[in-house]
């Protein structure tokens, strides 16, 4: 291989370094500034978070490649993802959170563990000053997949009908939701998140930079929820799970604080009928537009 052709292979396979100057062969003889699309350009690098250099292009038989940092650092937004049970935040919210490479938190696992270690501790799911003390102290993790709060792995075990049942009913008091939403906000914080729940958009991050609330026929929800694999514990059939999802909707809906709400500013997805891809790319669209307006 020539050198020539050397030259040309290292700068069109080998990433550069910031700042760094290659001068290779070629028959190139026009000028092109790259940074054009930054729309584009900021999909390509998502992984540092920062908008690609530039590249430019020089006349003649030489041309001449400049790389440098954008100063700009790229934005990492807050997505809230609300909506009721079975409406498909999980899905959604863990497809996007990968596709920009983002930190992804249930939070309805952390409220399901919060019921998963009353029962286990035999506290009482009414008594608010115990559960919140119980949440104050426990090690809760749901990320990479995985549920873990203190030393149990509970992914499994907090996806039944009963655990369904007690951690509508944690999520009911006060005391118990200060303590998440204080570690919700240490997680999310930061940027770089996408967040589901019920109240994400409207009292975690009333200022998230997208604000999605998902929803979904009460009977393409029982359907969804009977066919998730992840969701267990011998429910007897579709009017049994259609009947515990009512129930939770309105345990969701109607309770005092934090109740499930569409906020002002959230766009409303229904997703009935609708493919899983074209929902992804929905959000991805809200989410491309805002990354260009920041
Ligand atoms: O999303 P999920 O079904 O795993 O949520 C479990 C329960 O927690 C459900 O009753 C709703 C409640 N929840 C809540 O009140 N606030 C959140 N941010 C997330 C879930």
């Amino acid at each position: 291989m020539s050198w020539a052709a050397r030259c040309w292979e290292r700068s069109s396979t080998a990433p550069s370094a910031p700042g760094s100057i290659h001068v290779i062969m070629g028959a190139r003889s026009s000028i092109v500034n790259r940074d054009h699309d930054e729309t584009v350009n900021r999909d390509h690098d998502e992984e540092t978070g920062q908008a690609p250099g530039r590249t430019l292009w020089v006349c003649g038989a030489i041309t001449c490649m400049l790389d440098w940092p954008d100063p700009r650092p790229m934005k990492r937004l807050i997505i809230a993802i609300d909506g009721p049970s079975g409406a498909g935040k999980g899905t959604i919210a863990r497809t996007i959170a990968q596709a920009l490479k983002y930190r992804h938190v249930d939070t309805g696992a952390m409220y399901r563990a919060v019921g998963w270690k009353a029962q286990h501790d035999r506290v009482p799911l009414d008594d608010e000053a115990a559960v919140a003390a119980l949440a104050n102290r426990s090690r809760i993790n749901v990320e990479g997949g995985r549920v873990l709060i203190d030393d149990h792995d509970v992914t499994q075990a907090i996806r039944t009908p009963a655990i369904d049942k007690a951690a509508a009913a944690v999520a009911r008091l006060p005391r118990v939701r200060d303590v998440l939403v204080a570690r919700q906000r240490e997680m999310g914080g930061e940027g770089g998140v996408v967040m589901e729940g019920r109240d994400i958009g409207t009292v975690v991050f009333p200022s998230a930079d997208v604000k999605i609330y998902l929803d979904a026929s009460e009977e393409e929800r029982a359907r969804r929820r009977l066919n998730d694999a992840a969701h267990s514990g011998g429910q007897a059939g579709e009017a049994a799970v259609a009947a515990s999802i009512h129930a939770r909707d309105r345990s969701d809906t109607t309770r005092t604080v934090s109740p499930l709400t569409l906020a002002v500013d959230a766009v409303r997805i229904d997703t009935t009928g609708m493919p899983i891809d074209q929902v992804v790319d929905k959000v991805m669209g809200l989410v491309k537009s805002k990354i260009g307006d920041s």
